[in-house]
């Protein structure tokens, strides 16, 4: 799929997953297929003040086909520096996150809460764009704020008319957070109303799913979010790949790249919420969880095994 000067390998995507689309899940989704996979949120305030917190979520790996950046803000003077920010330099996409539903970043107007405000939308993405320096920007919003105000096309429309390359549309509403179904109308009416790519998200998990997104819909790509939590092989699943995967090898890569880029206590920990996916649906998998819960260091979990 061509987004802006860039062609991606698949049109299956990661799209930003906080708390979990670290750069190890990222290197394993692409190996599996994903077209693009997209870092964990980053604040483009946090990133201006120097947040530690904040750098440790742009560590990337050369294995990643395209770098994707997801940042959040709302004040355009704060994008223009973000996007000019150092750290910033080897991403090839910067993403715009308008379709956050968590009440702190709402409360600051930020994230879904800018679905309310379309012009200012367009201003920080035209912001983004002249700063950008050739980068390619996309955005990624929900179907409206609440059920009485769905104008997903509107905001969407004021996406590309402030030069985005590429829109991602989750089809729930901001006070669904992530209950209900994700309404595939809301994405038909987002494809059929704009030029640039758009990527329908919701509720995928299987080749089933996809396969009604891309005909209800008529998008371009896929954005797979929890189908693909403790499931990077979803990835190959979808592109009718063979997969024999064996997870806890896989988990215990993914441990291994993650304690070599951030202290091995925190990747330790950040590795037991993969792992509760990862073991779904295993065979003694509920074992595993429950040992890698008490895990204290790397070791404990490289040793974790399904055989008692
Ligand atoms: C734990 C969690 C964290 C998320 N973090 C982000 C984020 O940082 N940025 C973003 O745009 N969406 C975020 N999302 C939303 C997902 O990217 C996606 O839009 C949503 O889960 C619907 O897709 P799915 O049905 O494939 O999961 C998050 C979702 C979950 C469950």
């Amino acid at each position: 799929m061509k987004i802006g000067n860039l062609e991606t390998k698949s049109n299956y995507f990661l799209p930003a997953i906080a708390g979990y689309s670290d750069v190890a899940m990222r290197v394993l989704c692409y190996r599996y297929g994903a077209g693009l996979c997209f870092t964990e949120m980053v604040s483009a305030k946090g990133l201006c003040y120097g947040s530690e917190n904040t750098k440790a979520l742009l560590v990337t790996d050369d294995r990643e086909d395209i770098k994707a950046v997801q940042l959040f803000g709302r004040e355009p003077e704060f994008i223009a520096r973000a996007i000019k920010h150092e750290a910033l330099k080897e991403f090839d996409i910067i993403d715009f996150n308008f379709g956050c539903p968590v009440p702190k970043i709402v409360g600051n107007g930020e994230g879904s809460a800018m679905m309310k405000e379309p012009d200012l939308v367009k201003k920080v993405i035209e912001t983004a764009v002249e700063a950008s320096e050739g980068r390619v920007i996309t955005a990624k919003i929900r179907a409206g704020f609440n059920k009485d105000s769905v104008n997903a096309v509107e905001v969407a429309c004021a996406i590309e008319e402030g030069g985005a390359s590429m829109v991602t549309v989750h089809g729930r509403t901001r006070d669904m957070f992530y209950t209900g179904k994700a309404d595939l109308n809301i994405i038909k009416k987002v494809k059929d109303s704009v030029k640039i790519p758009v990527v329908g998200n919701g509720d995928v998990v299987d080749k089933e799913s996809a396969s009604r997104m891309f005909e209800v819909t008529g998008c371009d790509g896929i954005a797979i979010a929890r189908g693909a939590l403790g499931r990077p092989y979803v990835f190959a699943e979808l592109r009718d790949e063979s997969s024999a995967v064996q997870v806890l090898e896989l988990l215990k890569e993914q441990a291994l790249m993650l304690a070599k880029v951030m202290p091995e206590r925190i990747a330790v920990n950040n590795m037991k919420k993969h792992i509760a996916f990862y073991m779904k649906g295993i065979r003694n998998g509920k074992d595993v969880k429950l040992k890698a819960f008490q895990a204290k260091n790397l070791d404990d979990i490289l040793s974790l095994s399904l055989i008692e």
